[in-house]
């Protein structure tokens, strides 16, 4: 598979310019077929009874862990399946101690979602959420540092920001981070997918993404990476059947075992599964996220970053010669597929904009966070030069009538 033939895979881009991968974006049929597929399944019980059933559903996880560890360049066993970002980050937040006193930094342009898991518990357990000043809408590891004292304990960080686009220096987070033994959560859902994000060459402690943004995955799954030294370290946010380990005589000969007692003492699983808390689980969603993931795996994350580059250059250039204002940074290190912009005469003139775009069947959105933002285009891999002309074409039509 090559960008040039991935179109195909995508039937929502054949009647429209779809450029808001950021919001929710389009799934390909690979992720349709394997949801079809276990459809059929789930209609007609294929295996000899219920209960094997279930188990082979619960099959379903592994290779998407193995798609997400391959495309993070992680081990499946430090991947977690869960719900949504807001999951992940709830399971974080339940499971990083904090005491009075502590610390915790997040910058001023953040998705609201981010801090929310930390901001209802705050009061109640005594620690402070810093919020950090993002100038211009960049997240810099000085302002971090300037911010940061003897009592920070936790950066929450989305490592590309929603409203902007910014993707900041993850390395030197990381670094900051672990130098001072500071937990660093990083918010990847508008990065993964788009821009290389590399476990092993940015040891971040946790990673967390839902999958129907940047992975074109169905919605409702997506992924939380643990650090093996957090598995190590942490209790679990939660305890739930299926984060134990399997009874030592397995669920079959469990099943069929009278004496079996409700409470006894069991071993919890040693990897990144600690922080699936859930019981009978979204199986649709890890086949589809696994489909979604493969084509990216197999696409190669450098193939998909540097058309997401080349197509954003030429974004830059056509928007700024329609007359409208960039508001994302140009530097090509701090790029990722996002890139907003304004038509410069405010921010109503910016939803008429955005409204005239939408009649003619161009989607992109609208966004802001702490006075930065503008209107919101995704650039993706399944995106080409035509969709780009397309949208700049119009927003030069708008631009001439204001
Ligand atoms: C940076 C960021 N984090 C989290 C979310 C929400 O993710 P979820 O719905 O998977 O919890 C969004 C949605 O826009 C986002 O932009």
């Amino acid at each position: 598979m090559n960008i040039a033939d991935v179109r195909a895979c995508f039937p929502g881009l054949r009647q429209q310019t779809f450029l808001d991968a950021a919001c929710v974006s389009l799934m390909p049929v690979q992720a349709e077929e394997a949801m079809r597929r276990l459809g059929q399944d789930l209609l007609r019980c294929p295996a000899r009874d219920a209960s094997a059933h279930h188990i082979a559903l619960d099959r379903s996880a592994p290779p998407a862990r193995q798609e997400i560890a391959r495309l993070i360049g992680a081990r499946p066993d430090d991947i977690a399946l869960i719900e949504s970002t807001t999951q992940g980050l709830q399971a974080v937040a339940a499971a990083v101690p904090l005491r009075r006193g502590d610390k915790v930094l997040v910058g001023a342009t953040e998705f609201l979602g981010l801090a929310v898991p930390w901001i209802g518990r705050q009061a109640q357990e005594g620690f402070q959420i810093a919020t950090v000043p993002c100038p211009d809408g960049r997240l810099r590891i000085d302002d971090f540092a300037r911010a940061a004292d003897a009592t920070t304990r936790l950066i929450l960080l989305s490592s590309v920001q929603w409203s902007t686009g910014y993707r900041a220096d993850l390395a030197a987070f990381a670094e900051f981070a672990r130098a001072r033994d500071i937990v660093l959560v990083v918010d990847a859902i508008q990065h993964v997918g788009a821009m290389p994000l590399e476990v092993e060459q940015t040891p971040v402690d946790f990673v967390v993404a839902g999958g129907h943004k940047w992975l074109n995955a169905p919605v409702g799954r997506g992924f939380l990476y643990v650090h093996p030294r957090m598995v190590e370290r942490l209790t679990p946010p939660a305890w739930g059947y299926l984060n134990i380990a399997e009874p030592p005589e397995g669920w079959a000969e469990y099943f069929g075992t009278p004496t079996i007692p409700a409470v006894r003492d069991y071993d919890f699983v040693g990897t990144a599964r600690r922080f699936e808390v859930g019981g009978t689980a979204n199986y649709p969603g890890n086949v589809g996220l696994a489909a979604s993931v493969k084509l990216i795996n197999a696409l190669g994350r450098t193939t998909i970053e540097t058309h997401i580059l080349q197509l954003t250059d030429l974004l830059f250039d056509r928007l700024r010669a329609a007359g409208a204002t960039v508001v994302s940074v140009p530097e090509p290190a701090a790029r990722s597929g996002i890139v907003s912009f304004t038509l410069g005469d405010g921010v109503e003139r910016d939803r008429q904009c955005l409204q005239q775009l939408l009649d003619r069947r161009i989607l992109v959105s609208q966004r802001y966070t702490a006075g930065i933002g503008g209107l919101r285009v995704s650039i993706h891999f399944f995106n080409s030069a035509e969709d780009v002309e397309r949208l700049t074409t119009a927003v030069r039509e708008v631009k001439a009538k204001s």
